[in-house]
């Protein structure tokens, strides 16, 4: 089965193709240094930049691939969580094909999808408790099978990615400033944090994580911007507070639920060394097995939207054609339908 997989939630704009056990290609459009200049993604124009590239970028990726659209078996699509304006321009332009070519059409969940790009290199292990933090989400999930999600905690506010990358605009680092910061981080020699860390004496495996920038803006504006070390030994602060409520709630959900067998860690911010260190040693403690994709695959790609989509469409899932583009905030309906 040949899947082609489309992705534009956020500043992505990525098309792949999956074939029976293998990824075949990729291609991406990135925007990051277009929102880089207003410090964040702007939405209009980030589905402006998709509208401008989905099209070409689908002939290149035909082209280094071999085949033509009629070859395809399937279509998967990011359907949300993410900007409605992006995502538009992904499900409009992956329903016309699918319509056009007559072929399966499926609306992809783009949280799962990050999770279940563990499989495009490890062969998942079930079941297992995901943590997927990126730049707009921070979930808990319990993972029974690719199709059997369910969330135990997310974030009430700003995710994770959010975090470093407001604190690190206030620290004058290039948007966005999570692997900045994680580098900077190596380099310090402090490895102490005054920094708070939020929402933990509570039972709930839900994160927030606002307030942390308010508290690093107070610290900061007690004194010049850190340099050099100082700098250094800030970042490693943020690095370390973040990691901490991460990785507690993350061994909160493992004592909750005793009969998982893996940790799976995904989404940009799983590429974090402090971050992905610490959950390999917790599940190594608990003697569980711990899968992350390599960093490549932990940001935003349309592999993983292939792949997702691949392995839903084998075991029978469709959507009809009708299915609804979800913008984040709004629960993703549970409609995809299992043919025989
Ligand atoms: O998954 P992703 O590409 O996009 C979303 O779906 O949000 O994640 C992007 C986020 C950004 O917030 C970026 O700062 C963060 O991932 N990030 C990192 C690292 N690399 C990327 N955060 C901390 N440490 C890193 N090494
Ligand atoms: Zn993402």
């Amino acid at each position: 089965m040949l899947c082609l997989g489309i992705e534009s939630s956020c500043d992505e704009c990525g098309l792949a193709i999956f074939k029976d056990g293998q990824l075949l290609d990729q291609v991406i459009a990135s925007q990051v240094d277009l929102h880089a200049l207003f410090g964040g993604v702007v939405p209009e124009l980030a589905s402006r930049e998709h509208y401008r590239h989905i099209g070409p970028l689908f002939d290149l990726l035909l082209n280094r691939v071999g085949i033509t659209a009629y070859d395809l078996d399937m279509i998967a699509v990011t359907r949300g969580p993410g900007l409605l304006g992006s995502l538009l321009v992904g499900t409009a332009f992956a329903k016309s094909l699918a319509c056009s070519l007559d072929i399966p059409i499926l609306g992809i969940n783009h949280l799962h999808a990050h999770l279940l790009a563990i499989g495009l290199e490890y062969k998942p292990v079930f079941p297992a408790v995901g943590l997927l933090v990126s730049g707009g989400h921070t979930q808990l999930y319990l993972i029974e099978a690719a199709d059997s999600f369910k969330q135990l905690g997310i974030t009430l506010d700003d995710a994770a990615g959010e975090a470093f990358d407001k604190i690190g605009q206030i620290l004058k680092l290039p948007y966005p400033a999570g692997k900045t910061i994680d580098m900077l981080s190596t380099r310090a020699t402090v490895a102490s944090t005054k920094l708070p860390r939020p929402y933990l004496d509570n039972s709930s495996l839900d994160f927030s994580f606002s307030g942390l920038k308010t508290a690093a803006a107070q610290i900061l504006e007690q004194a010049p911007i850190p340099e050099g070390q100082e700098l250094a030994n800030f970042c490693a602060s943020v690095n370390q507070t973040i990691s901490d409520v991460l990785i507690h709630k993350l061994d909160r959900a493992l004592e909750a639920y005793p009969e998982c067998k893996a940790v799976w860690l995904a989404g940009g911010v799983a590429a974090n060394s402090e971050i992905r260190k610490r959950a390999a040693a917790l599940a190594a403690s608990r003697d569980l097995a711990f899968l992350s994709p390599s960093p490549a695959f932990c940001t935003d790609n349309a592999a993983m939207i292939a792949f997702a989509g691949y392995q839903l469409g084998k075991m029978g899932y469709r959507h009809c054609i009708d299915f609804e583009t979800i913008p984040r905030g709004k629960k993703i309906p549970d409609d995809m339908r299992k043919i025989e």
